[in-house]
């Protein structure tokens, strides 16, 4: 069978759990050789292990993306291992469940660096070596709240309106130089990401919302971010009928601006 993605060296943050433990798994099928990232490292050794890659083909480099002013030595950590690197796949965030008027600014700006900064100097940092190579992909998981705010996720969705312009902006800077950018919407999908979205004191929501109990599989969200690739999407929306809202705020702003206004925040 062909197998597109078979020792492409690809580097998923947020592999630990959600829609990045899901892409570690389809890649690892792929025969793809992988670099695993999160803040857990015994949940990215448990992702691992579960790939039944050997261990010439899988690193697991842990690090907080709160903290991402050493993406330069991690990316050469990655070469070091593996020589090259053909997919940075920018995955790993955290939500929001918390009103603009009761969220301080450290978590304003944790939210923004955790979902919008990571993802710039992880960027950044494997661009020199995609251009060296003359090929690449950067995908970056943005979101639904990247194309219209919502309740009690102002910060959240700041960051993903943020992620459109800057990574808009480098795929036409780039895309000459053979790196291609993907910028994956999901609307809902089936993780713990609502129970570890963060409140107005900085601690997890840890409720698990209604809307993502009955949502789509992280593995069927996965198998779609693995088609878009391959088909060089620039953009592309996963999920459920939530999707609707984005066409109704493009195509009918108005009668959006009342739907939204009647939708649940969970
Ligand atoms: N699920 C959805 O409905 C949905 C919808 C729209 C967009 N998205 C986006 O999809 C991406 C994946 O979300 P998910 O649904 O898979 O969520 P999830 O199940 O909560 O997983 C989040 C992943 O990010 C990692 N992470 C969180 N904070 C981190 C930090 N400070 N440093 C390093 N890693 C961190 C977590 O690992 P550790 O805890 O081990 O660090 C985990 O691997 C996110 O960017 C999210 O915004 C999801």
């Amino acid at each position: 069978m062909n197998k597109p993605f078979k020792d492409k060296v690809v580097w998923i943050t947020g592999a630990s759990a959600g829609i990045g433990e899901a892409l570690a798994l389809a890649f690892a099928k792929e025969e793809a050789r992988l670099i695993l990232s999160a803040r857990r490292a015994n949940e990215l050794n448990r992702v691992a292990q579960q790939t039944g890659l050997p261990p010439l083909d899988i690193l697991v480099l842990p690090f907080d993306l709160n903290d991402t002013s050493k993406a330069t030595a991690l990316a050469a950590q990655v070469i070091n291992k593996f020589g090259r690197i053909d997919i940075l796949i920018n995955n790993g965030g955290n939500s929001q469940r918390s009103e603009a008027m009761q969220s301080s600014e450290a978590l304003e700006r944790q939210l923004m660096e955790v979902n919008y900064f990571s993802a710039v100097n992880i960027s950044k940092a494997v661009l020199p070596y995609m251009k060296r190579q003359k090929s690449g992909h950067i995908v970056v998981l943005s979101s639904i709240a990247g194309k219209f705010g919502f309740y009690l996720r102002s910060s959240y969705s700041a960051a993903k309106h943020a992620l459109h312009g800057y990574f808009e902006s480098l795929r036409l800077e780039t895309e000459t130089l053979g790196i291609s950018t993907l910028i994956v919407c999901p609307g809902k999908i089936k993780t713990n990401i609502s129970i570890n979205a963060l409140t107005a004191q900085g601690e997890t929501h840890n409720k698990m919302d209604a809307s993502h109990e009955k949502a789509m599989l992280a593995e069927t969200c996965a198998t779609i971010i693995l088609q878009s690739i391959l088909q060089k999407k620039e953009e592309v929306l996963i999920g459920g009928k939530e999707l609707l809202a984005v066409k109704l705020k493009r195509f009918f702003p108005k009668w959006f601006a009342t739907v939204i206004r009647k939708q649940s925040p969970y």
